[in-house]
């Protein structure tokens, strides 16, 4: 299979796999016990720990079961418990679903939610931001990378306004860490193993200390208590692993690989590049190649093979089309024909040579079949 679904999730790294394995049948031990074994097992969340926070370089690391839990704590963890001061939070409007879907859920208990809009681009704009703080906001959550279209966000300078309102900053970096510096300042960020070749189920949310937040689990206090719940360990050993190896991954080989790619998709007519070009991650590829359908264009990829995804309808079980492309205000056209390419470091330019011959020779076979290719120029195929 050519893999170019990297952003839905990656390949577990072998050296990963082998510092794992040993927590699973012979430090198998509770981390909370007090004898030896429990001890080796505590160690090892230690050192897991240190390991993310020399990347993260933030005072607390909470492990939980993936960025979507994060999400979860983090906003409604500091909602719930800074609601005396203010009601109100600001988020973009292309996180990830388990930061809007938090949001409703806040909504539906009364607190007020303000989404930044986003460019053409799939960039928030800054000044709509700044303009949404109220008195009683307290805190904005704005991801580093958007997983649909892989756009970076100013978040250096979301951080710089926040702070001068003395409101709290979260960041999803579930799709940055490992191929971005993370910028300083973030209050509470939001991690996650199996998109940067750790295991999944395993996340971490990281917190400075001087972040008032609630738990949202009850239980026996595991995790500074604010996870209860005895760790996964294993899969914790394998997130820290996975960070400690992070830097020594080629994400410039990446780079090189997607470009050629996205240049010669690019040249097929009628199709076009979706979220900017510059402030984008180094793995990603979104485009749109009108009078085609995406979810055709993926079971036909992957009939040769071919690993992909797409924000039109229906895809990865949603019912609806991309919030973030309907963000950027695409049409109805390009979002239905929209096509996500995420490389991932055992990518090979054989690989992505081929790829893009066959997603071309599809682009043109869908068109034929399509009753909308008519409506477009004559050099449509
Ligand atoms: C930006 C972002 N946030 C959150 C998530 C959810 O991550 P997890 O699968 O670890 O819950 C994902 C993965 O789809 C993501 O890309």
């Amino acid at each position: 299979m050519i893999y170019l679904d990297n952003a839905s999730t990656t390949r577990l790294h072998k050296d990963v796999l082998e510092e794992m394995l040993p927590y699973f049948t012979e430090s198998y031990a509770n981390p909370s016990s007090l004898h030896k074994l429990g001890r080796e097992a505590n160690n090892a969340l230690t050192l897991a720990r240190k390991r993310v926070r020399d990347v993260v370089k933030m005072d607390k690391i909470i492990f939980l079961s993936g960025a979507t839990e994060a999400n979860n704590l983090a906003l409604k963890g500091v909602m719930h418990a800074n609601k005396d001061k203010g009601k109100h939070l600001i988020v973009s409007s292309i996180e990830h679903e388990s930061i809007l879907a938090t949001c409703k859920t806040l909504e539906g208990e009364g607190f007020s939610v303000s989404y930044i809009p986003v460019n053409r681009n799939g960039i928030i704009d800054l000044d709509t931001f700044e303009k949404m703080i109220r008195e009683d906001t307290i805190m904005v959550s704005v991801m580093l990378v958007n997983n649909e279209i892989g756009t970076i966000q100013p978040l250096r300078e979301v951080i710089e306004i926040a702070h001068k309102y003395g409101i709290i900053v979260h960041s999803d970096l579930a799709q940055a860490t490992g191929k971005l510096d993370i910028p300083c300042g973030i209050d509470l960020a939001t991690l996650s193993a199996h998109k940067m070749y750790g295991p999944k189920g395993v996340g971490a949310l990281c917190i400075n200390n001087t972040i008032k937040i609630n738990s949202i689990i009850d239980g026996g206090g595991q995790e500074f208590n604010l996870r209860s719940g005895t760790q996964n360990v294993p899969a914790i050993v394998g997130m820290g692993k996975a960070f400690a190896i992070s830097s020594a991954f080629d994400y410039g080989r990446v780079k090189i690989m997607r470009d050629k790619l996205l240049d010669r998709l690019l040249e097929i007519p009628n199709t076009y590049l979706n979220g900017d070009r510059r402030e984008r991650i180094q793995n990603n590829i979104n485009v749109s190649f009108l009078a085609v359908n995406g979810e055709d264009m993926i079971i036909k990829l992957s009939e040769k093979n071919i690993a992909a995804s797409t924000g039109s309808a229906c895809s990865s079980n949603k019912q609806h089309a991309s919030h973030v492309l309907r963000a950027m205000n695409l049409s109805y056209e390009e979002i239905n024909g929209s096509l996500r390419l995420t490389l991932g470091i055992d990518n090979t330019i054989e690989e992505i040579d081929i790829a893009g011959e066959v997603i071309e020779d599809n682009v043109r076979e869908l068109r034929r079949l399509s009753p909308y290719a008519n409506k477009y120029s004559r050099n449509i195929l």
